[in-house]
């Protein structure tokens, strides 16, 4: 990608250079007033998003439909395959030749790692990852750069304490990879089972990253700035017995916070199945509800910045 996202696909948050990603961030902030209903905008009318899940999804379809939605444009799709003609065996190259001739840009989440690639060379219009396999998962980086950067007023120098399925977890991929090329330190707690692949840690450590590596969060939390929680992807695994190994592998509760800076902020890109207890949510830690209404406004600067409306 060049400068401008006119006509990008968003596929991997390596496409993204630093200043495009900040440009994303800096139109989103002024974009929560529409996100939140307070003012409103015609800014896509007349634009149709055509939004495609293979899998489970709240926050990221429902989030991007809101956007546009506040930004007057409309959406159409399928939030589960088996209501289209995907149940007769079409091919994802074909569903997406379709969506390319009735929509302006088409919002993909597969199965696949690799499958946005796949459609984009498909699609004449931009087409944005919104999850594939245990890949990527760009827009989420966004808001989550989005809430770290509201939350802790920067990045770089901040240490952000990545726990949970790393391995199969496609959020944390794109995170940690943007957030070494913000200068944030690292950490991965994990069981080795489910530590960050390597593929992940050398492209971290080609932006002069280090990132140190656990499989105790105790150990650790003390020296978090914020503390990013992640579900074990238990659709991922090829063996029941391996998930059952790992499951329920880190709760936290308010007992495991007992050391934490007053001023840790604790993420999860949701959902939670038993990670993150409900009594955490009323800590003046917990960041997690307002972090998936940052989707709504990072959604929104992206869709206008890749369908032209803004720079
Ligand atoms: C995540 C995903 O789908 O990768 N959810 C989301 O988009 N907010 C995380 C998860 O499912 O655990």
């Amino acid at each position: 990608m060049s400068g401008s996202l006119k006509g990008s696909d968003i596929v991997s948050i390596r496409d993204f250079s630093r200043e495009q990603i900040e440009r994303v961030l800096e139109v989103a902030e002024k974009m929560v007033p529409i996100a939140r209903g307070d003012e409103k905008s015609s800014l896509l009318e007349g634009r149709i998003l055509g939004s495609l899940f293979y899998e489970p999804s709240t926050r990221t379809r429902l989030s991007f439909e809101a956007a546009m939605t506040r930004l007057g444009g409309r959406t159409l799709g399928f939030d589960e395959p088996r209501g289209s003609s995907v149940a007769k065996g079409e091919t994802l190259a074909d569903t997406i030749r379709m969506v390319d001739a009735y929509s302006d840009v088409i919002v993909l989440r597969h199965t696949q790692e690799g499958a946005a690639r796949l459609a984009g060379h498909f699609a004449e219009k931009p087409v944005i990852n919104a999850g594939d396999g245990a890949g990527q998962h760009p827009t989420q980086t966004l808001l989550d750069l989005f809430t770290i950067r509201k939350e802790k007023g920067g990045i770089d120098g901040n240490h952000i304490v990545i726990v949970g399925d790393l391995k199969y977890g496609r959020t944390v991929h794109s995170l940690s990879e943007a957030l070494s090329m913000f200068g944030a330190e690292l950490t991965f707690v994990a069981p080795p089972t489910l530590q960050m692949p390597q593929e992940h840690i050398k492209h971290i450590e080609t932006r002069g990253i280090r990132p140190k590596i656990s499989n105790s969060l105790e150990e650790v939390i003390a020296e978090a700035d914020v503390l990013y929680v992640t579900r074990i992807q238990k659709e991922r695994f090829p063996d029941p017995a391996e998930y059952r190994k790992v499951a329920g592998a880190f709760t936290i509760d308010r007992e495991m916070l007992r050391d934490a800076s007053d001023n840790l902020v604790i993420m999860h890109p949701l959902p939670r199945v038993s990670e993150i207890d409900p009594e955490v949510d009323l800590t003046p830690h917990a960041r997690y509800f307002d972090q998936a209404f940052n989707g709504v406004p990072v959604r929104m600067a992206l869709l206008s910045m890749v369908l032209g409306g803004i720079e």
